[in-house]
Formats: C-alpha cells, sequence, structure tokens
C-alpha cells in the first residue's frame, strides 16, 4: 500500500539579498524559500507572489495595491528593514495580509555610531586626522577634551534615545532628556521640562525624534543660539528635522564645536549622482551617508526577528508588533484547532462568531480578540472547526479567515 503524499509545503519568497538568517528561520518552520538577489518592479512581483504564503522584501520593491490583490494566498510580508512607506498597507488590511518589519533590531548600531561621534567630535580628531593626511603634525591639546563629567542632552527619549542615555552614563557623561511624551528616566538622567531647557545645558544634543509631520525643521536658527556656545550637535533621526543652512552658519561662527550628520532632507537618487550639502567641507564635522542602523550585526538581528514575526504568524496567528494588525498572541491548546478571524471592526462581530460556534455545537477552548482602526481580529481554539468554516467565511464582516490544525 502506498503512503499518502506529503502536503505541500508553503512557499516563502525573499526578494533583495535578505539576510542568510531569514531563509534559515523560515525553512526550519517548513517554508520552502526562494531568494531573490534583487528587487522585483510589480509585474514581476505580481508573477512572482502566485502560489506564496510568506513574503520578505526590503526597501526597493513597491508592494502596490495591485501586486497585494493579486496575491491570493500571501498571508504575511515582511519589511526586512524600518520602514514600511514602500507597502500599501490600507491595500494590506483590506485583503486580511499582516504586515511586519523590524523596528528595534538597528537601534544599538545607531547608539554606537553616536557616542563613536559624540567621543571623536569632542576630542576633535576629524581635524587631527584631516591634518595628518595632509603632513601636519599638530600635537596640541587646545580645543580637545574628554567626555566624562560632560552634559548630553537627548531630544527624543525612545528606542534609541533612552538606549544612548544608558551607554553614555557609563561612559560618566550626565544626561538629560527633553520628550515631548511622558517617558522614564533610565539610570540617573534627568528629564527637563522644556527643549529650551536642555539647549541652555547641554554641551552635547543629539537628535533622536521621531519622523512625525510636526518635526518638520524642529531645530533651526533660534535652537541653534539656544545652545551653549562651545557645544555639539548630533542629527542621526531624521533629514527634515534640522535647517542645514542655519547648522551651517552656527558651526561656521564656532558657536558649535563640531557636528555630526546622518541623514539628510535631500540625499543622491542613484549610485553615482554626487551629494550635494551645504555641510560639506565645514570643519569639526562629520558627515556620513544614513549608515547609523548599517552594520552587519544589525541585518543579521533583522533578518531573524522578522522571520519569526512572519513564522508565527503563519503558523500561530500571533500578530504581536504587526504594522497593520490587531495585536493579538493567544497560547497554543493542545488538540485543538485554530480559527484566525480578521473582520471589518463593526459591533456585534464576537457574539455573532460565538452564536455560529454554538449553533454547530462547537466548544470555545480558548479565545482573545483584538481591534485596531477597520479591522478585528478573533483567534479561536476548537476541538473540531471544519463544520462552521463556510459559515463564518460567508459572514459579511469576514475579511479572511484561516484554519490552523
Ligand atoms: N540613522 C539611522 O540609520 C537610523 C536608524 C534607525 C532609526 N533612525 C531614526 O531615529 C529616530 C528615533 O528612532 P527610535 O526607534 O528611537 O524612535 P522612537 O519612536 O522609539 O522614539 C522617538 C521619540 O521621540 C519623541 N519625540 C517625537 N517628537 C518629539 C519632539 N518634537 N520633541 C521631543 N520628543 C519627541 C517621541 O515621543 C519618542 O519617544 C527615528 O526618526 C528613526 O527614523 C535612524
Amino acid at each position: 500500500m502506498s503512503t499518502p503524499a506529503a502536503p505541500p509545503r508553503p512557499r516563502a519568497l525573499l526578494l533583495e539579498s535578505i539576510h542568510d538568517d531569514a531563509a534559515f528561520t523560515l525553512r526550519e518552520a517548513g517554508f520552502d524559500v526562494e531568494r531573490v538577489a534583487g528587487a522585483l518592479d510589480e509585474n514581476d512581483l505580481v508573477a512572482a507572489l502566485d502560489g506564496v504564503a510568506v513574503l520578505g522584501l526590503r526597501s526597493n520593491t513597491m508592494m502596490t495595491a495591485r501586486a497585494v490583490q493579486a496575491a491570493g494566498s500571501l498571508v504575511a510580508a515582511g519589511a526586512f528593514c524600518i520602514g514600511t512607506n514602500q507597502i500599501d498597507l490600507a491595500a494590506c488590511s483590506a485583503a486580511g495580509v499582516a504586515v511586519f518589519n523590524a523596528p528595534f533590531s538597528n537601534t544599538r548600531s545607531v547608539v554606537e555610531l553616536a557616542l563613536s561621534e559624540i567621543i571623536a567630535l569632542t576630542r576633535r580628531l576629524t581635524d587631527k586626522n584631516a591634518a595628518m593626511h595632509t603632513g601636519v603634525w599638530d600635537k596640541s591639546a587646545a580645543g580637545s577634551h574628554e567626555v566624562r563629567g560632560r552634559r548630553l542632552g537627548i531630544v527624543g527619549y525612545g528606542n534609541i534615545g533612552s538606549q544612548l542615555s544608558v551607554l553614555a552614563e557609563a561612559l560618566g557623561m550626565s544626561v538629560l532628556f527633553y520628550d515631548s511624551a511622558d517617558k522614564l528616566a533610565l539610570g540617573n538622567a534627568r528629564r527637563c521640562g522644556t527643549l529650551e531647557e536642555l539647549l541652555a545645558e547641554a554641551d552635547v544634543v543629539s537628535l533622536h525624534v521621531d519622523g512625525r509631520e510636526g518635526n518638520n525643521d524642529l531645530f533651526g536658527a533660534e535652537q541653534f543660539a539656544r545652545m551653549r556656545a562651545g557645544s555639539i550637535f548630533l542629527n542621526l533621526s531624521r533629514g527634515f528635522v534640522v535647517d542645514h543652512s542655519a547648522l551651517r552658519s552656527h558651526v561656521l561662527s564656532v558657536h558649535l564645536a563640531g557636528a555630526a550628520v546622518d541623514v539628510f532632507p535631500v540625499v543622491p537618487r542613484t549610485k553615482g549622482e554626487p551629494f550635494v550639502s551645504e555641510l560639506r567641507g565645514l570643519p569639526n564635522v562629520i558627515l556620513t551617508p544614513h549608515v547609523g542602523g548599517s552594520t552587519e550585526e544589525a541585518q543579521q538581528d533583522i533578518g531573524a526577528f522578522v522571520a519569526g514575526k512572519l513564522r508565527d504568524y503563519a503558523h500561530a496567528g500571533t500578530s504581536s508588533l504587526s504594522v497593520n494588525l490587531p495585536t493579538v498572541s493567544l497560547p497554543a491548546t493542545p488538540g485543538t484547532q485554530r480559527l484566525l478571524l480578521l473582520h471589518r471592526n463593526t459591533p456585534g462581530v464576537l457574539a455573532s462568531v460565538n452564536g455560529l460556534l454554538a449553533e454547530h455545537g462547537i466548544n470555545v477552548e480558548a479565545q482573545v480578540l483584538g481591534t485596531r482602526g477597520p479591522l478585528g481580529y478573533v483567534v479561536t481554539d476548537v476541538a473540531e472547526a471544519d463544520d462552521v468554516v463556510p459559515a463564518l467565511r460567508a459572514m459579511p464582516e469576514t475579511v479572511r479567515l484561516r484554519v490552523l490544525r
């Protein structure tokens, strides 16, 4: 007698040279993984998504509404980066496709770059290095300082700002911070009630705010003027937050002793295109091409983190840290089947679901509901789901129903 064929393995498609650890995690989880080195344009993406359950992409593949709508078997998409602007999130929500990203994986890399720049600028290493390369031996200590005992003012005390706070204190700096939201001060850090208070006290000001619209030109001539004479300025957050011509004037007037900038309002769109900025050529100014989060360690962490999210959503329906779905996580109930229902967020859906289960004589072993904007998500463990599936699928509020056996 022949043994029945094993069910086909679900397919995962990973684009844009995503780290090997992602493919490893998904293969371990039972996926057939196909990898593509580059990005795909819309037509190629539509063709490639046929039969794919899980997609991984980075920032160069545009996941348009057309691509989402054409991808009938797609359950989840992972942005193996921080931003998700390349993904049409509304289309994904409407189709019941979960989207994940890696919001924390490169925070340590940004913090280490900021710390290295604080030390380099405070010691004027940029000037010493430039002079040595032109044959000038300048052994003077003038203008070079230790960071120990200096005051670091962190603007934006989120994932990055708060981690910078801890490591800067370990170096002997005293930390002040200003955040528009209520944030717990870590270690001996001191919260400032206003940005002005921070600017008046800090020897180093480092921006780590998020990209909300209101932060456009947050930092301009007025804020630079309020900084202490001889202080240092860093921006590794977003380019549009800082007025670069005001920064240039305050470096040239030596009101600021130095600056480090990793993010710019306008950047070259292609490799070869020159980098244009009024900050080029300034003394004791470190310019880096948005590499704050770009380390091999961060890429590896992103690979494992996002692949883990895709696996947990595909296999258990766990949507923690999804960009677009309600957050739901339910521990497995042994010996049950799991119903994963994404539905329009209107009153009474949970009652309808449980009414249908009761009508079919199905007992609920465990259940959890979450809602977010237009979507609701209810996960239910039952002993045997098959009888009720057509009725749940036919509910007018149903966006997508999956059954895990
Ligand atoms: N340079 C890089 O390569 C790189 C890498 C990762 C992240 N980033 C950027 O770094 C920034 C911080 O990232 P994160 O993960 O810490 O973000 P986060 O969302 O965890 O923290 C941002 C913090 O800024 C605060 N904030 C926002 N606007 C403010 C304002 N006007 N005044 C005071 N506080 C304000 C928020 O309340 C929040 O606590 C983001 O803009 C992110 O895009 C850059």
